[in-house]
């Protein structure tokens, strides 16, 4: 295990120039074969075929294939947002290892930036849909739900858009037609869409975000029910959900929801559900109180789903994580997706990407990584294998109920 993870540290130095040509033939020489291999022999390289054990994925059956009956395990998709600045083509329409790996083992999908305004809708009059296209063609072929992120966020939004000096007029109206024209076109083909994306602030006393969110400064709160009713009317089967990090256990924050859901469901708007996103850092420790958490919504009639996950911590001096490290990550995963598999409505767990090389973990905090549950060549870390194992004995259960 050590060595895989001292490859993938290389890897990560080898992507920072000063190095790049200093260990390119090295590593090369270590993945050389199965970066070469063709779909069928990297099927045996991962040990998908049951034969080659190196990548572990032998052993038991890909993770869509564990599942409870109705239950979605995904993946974002990687493309966009910090992908764009790195040395490695977008990954999604490039790199068939990671599409193979994708639908070998998710069936969920949640595009990672491909729906966010800045992607879809870059101007004004303009919407670009041929990335998040190629993403629902690809899942439906591969028999995966996605899950559509985002429609109202303070992040992400185009110039044109914050800086446009619109009436509070315009701005319903501009934000109306990109719910009409976005849910629109995926009906049927979206099946649970973020409506509002990280509404509140953190810490102790959460406030809608106001100065960060454009449309609830510039239309204040009541913005947040006309979006869930216009995505509502755009598909009338998708399943609209609220979702923000921080949100995982009983706190202020997830109470902040808590409350705001209950005013939502009390006026008859169309919210049928909360994500927490599960961005978790081994520094804040792990909140036990999860499952209270979803259960809480589960009582008010709410779905609920794990949104985007990953666990990260600040690596060694040399980047490679300690077996402890591992291990405990691996912890983390499971008690999250068992959390979520105790609760009733709770049928969707999301990570927020794969291999750790896709992550943007690295690129926000310094020092920090590895927080994804496959390494670089895509094999898998022990957190793979703790989600592999809970979705087994889930499975079993639910068969002897
Ligand atoms: O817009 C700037 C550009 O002006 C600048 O030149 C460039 C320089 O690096 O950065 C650009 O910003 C990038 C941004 O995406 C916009 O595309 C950031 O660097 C980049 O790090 C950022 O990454 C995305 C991030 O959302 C933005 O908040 C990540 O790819 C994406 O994985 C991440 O996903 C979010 C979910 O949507 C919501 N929940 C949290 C999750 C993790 O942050």
């Amino acid at each position: 295990m050590r060595r895989r993870a001292q490859r993938n540290a290389m890897i990560s130095r080898a992507r920072r120039p000063g190095v790049y040509l200093a260990v390119v033939a090295m590593v090369l020489t270590m993945v050389a074969a199965p970066a070469a291999a063709s779909p069928a022999s990297a099927d045996a390289a991962h040990g998908w075929a049951g034969h080659d054990h190196r990548a572990g994925h032998g052993k038991r059956a890909p993770l869509r294939r564990l599942v409870p009956k109705g239950f979605r395990i995904g993946s974002a998709v990687a493309g966009g947002g910090h992908h764009a600045d790195q040395d490695y083509p977008p990954p999604f329409p490039n790199d068939r290892r990671y599409r193979h790996v994708l639908a070998k083992e998710f069936n969920s999908v949640t595009p990672e930036n491909q729906l966010k305004w800045e992607f879809v809708h870059p101007e004004r009059h303009t919407y670009d849909f041929g990335p998040a296209d190629a993403i629902v063609r690809s899942a439906r072929r591969d028999h995966q739900a996605v899950r559509g992120h985002v429609l109202m966020w303070h992040s992400q939004n185009p110039a044109w858009l914050e800086e446009g000096d619109f009436t509070p007029r315009e701005l319903r109206r501009i934000l109306r037609e990109h719910i009409f024209t976005v849910v629109g076109r995926y009906r049927g083909r979206i099946h649970q869409w973020e409506v509002a994306n990280e509404i509140f602030t953190d810490g102790d006393d959460p406030e809608l975000r106001t100065d960060q969110n454009i449309w609830l400064r510039e239309l204040g709160p009541g913005i947040i029910a006309d979006a869930f009713r216009w995505a509502h009317q755009a598909d009338p089967n998708a399943k609209l959900f609220l979702n923000d990090y921080a949100i995982e256990g009983v706190n202020p924050k997830s109470t902040a929801y808590y409350e705001l859901a209950q005013e939502l469901l009390a006026d008859g708007v169309p919210i049928h559900g909360i994500g927490v996103q599960g961005h978790l850092d081994f520094q804040y420790g792990f909140d036990h109180s999860m499952q209270d958490n979803l259960q809480r919504f589960d009582d008010l009639g709410l779905a609920t789903a794990v949104t985007e996950v990953d666990v990260r911590f600040f690596l060694p001096e040399d980047g490679v994580p300690t077996d402890e490290q591992l291990a405990q990550q691996a912890d983390w995963y499971r008690w999250m997706l068992e959390a979520c598999l105790n609760v009733d409505g709770c049928r969707s767990f999301t990570v927020w990407g794969f291999p750790d090389r896709y992550s943007w973990v690295p690129h926000f905090f310094e020092g920090q990584g590895a927080a994804t549950i496959m390494w670089d060549d895509f094999t898998p870390k022990p957190a793979y294998h703790a989600l592999q194992a809970t979705l087994a004995d889930a499975r079993k259960a639910h068969r002897r109920h």
